[in-house]
């Protein structure tokens, strides 16, 4: 299997998803989604901000190389009654199922970032636009001092090195790797405008329980573990996680967690 599928198929995402769902809907109408607007969300997950999107009336495609995180997708538009939006399986690095210029915005927030292969990526993410339409990306930025880029830091450290050509999908947090990545797909260093944008994760618990929740359906953070397990170091892992996570809350009462994480905001004028 494709190991970025079996990373997000591990686990289940929808349990930290469900905790961002507040800031999804809040970037959805920041970003202008309005009536009747194509949209394509690229690595939907759970449809955090396709179900958003389509409250607000655009026709939404999501797709995601996770096929329980498309069927939980699905699941949920079923239940809210939509029908303007559908999920699908499909990768970002090659999108041949969606024709060129299709979409007016095509969106990817903490999607398209983790996929390998950058430069497809933004190729495919031009080729599936509309002209005089958008793209917006949501990138977590390298070395940000807030949460995920921290958590991201901390497991890495607990997990055996990449394989070699490797690229980090944090280098999409990097604003000249970005330029460069559109660049390429034939887009001016002029359409590309970026801003720091703040996603808060509201969860209904302890910090601790908070870190309980990403070693057991995170992907990226269960790696983490398991590779901390077999070299003895779990606990020191777990402990840096509650660390941060129990430094960063901001709910003021200690059986909730609200912890915000600054990203990269990436627009695209095609
Ligand atoms: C951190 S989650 C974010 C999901 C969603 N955008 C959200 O904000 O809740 C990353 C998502 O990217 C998806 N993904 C990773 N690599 C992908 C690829 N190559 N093509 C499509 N989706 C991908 C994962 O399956 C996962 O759903």
């Amino acid at each position: 299997m494709n190991p970025n599928q079996a990373l997000w198929e591990k686990g289940d995402f929808t349990r930290i998803a469900a905790t961002m769902r507040e800031s999804g809907e809040a970037l959805v109408q920041r970003i202008g989604v309005t009536k009747g607007m194509e949209v394509l969300d690229v690595g939907c997950g759970d449809g955090t901000t396709a179900l958003p999107a389509a409250r607000l009336g655009a026709d939404v495609l999501g797709v995601d190389i996770a096929c329980n995180l498309v069927e939980a997708g699905n699941k949920r538009a079923a239940a809210a009654g939509l029908t303007n939006v559908k999920f699908q399986e499909g990768d970002a690095t090659n999108l041949p199922e969606i024709p060129d210029k299709s979409f007016d915005l095509v969106v990817s927030i903490f999607g398209a970032m983790f996929a390998p292969k950058p430069f497809d990526v933004a190729k495919e993410m031009v080729r599936v636009t509309k002209p005089a339409g958008r793209i917006v990306m949501g990138n977590w930025i390298p070395n940000d001092p807030t949460f995920v880029a921290q958590i991201l830091r901390i497991s890495s450290a607990y997990t055996p090195p990449p394989p070699e050509g490797f690229v980090s999908p944090m280098t999409w947090g990097i604003e000249n790797n970005v330029i460069e990545r559109f660049s390429a797909a034939g887009v001016s260093a002029d359409k590309i405008s970026f801003d720091h944008d703040t996603f808060v994760f509201n969860y209904n618990g302890t910090p601790s329980a908070f870190v309980d929740e990403f070693r057991k359906y995170y992907g990226p953070t269960m790696n983490a573990f398991e590779a901390a397990e077999k070299s003895g170091r779990a606990a020191d892992l777990q402990k840096e996680l509650e660390v941060l996570f129990n430094a960063q809350n901001k709910s003021g009462d200690p059986n909730r967690t609200s912890i915000p994480a600054t990203f990269l905001r990436v627009t695209v004028a095609i």
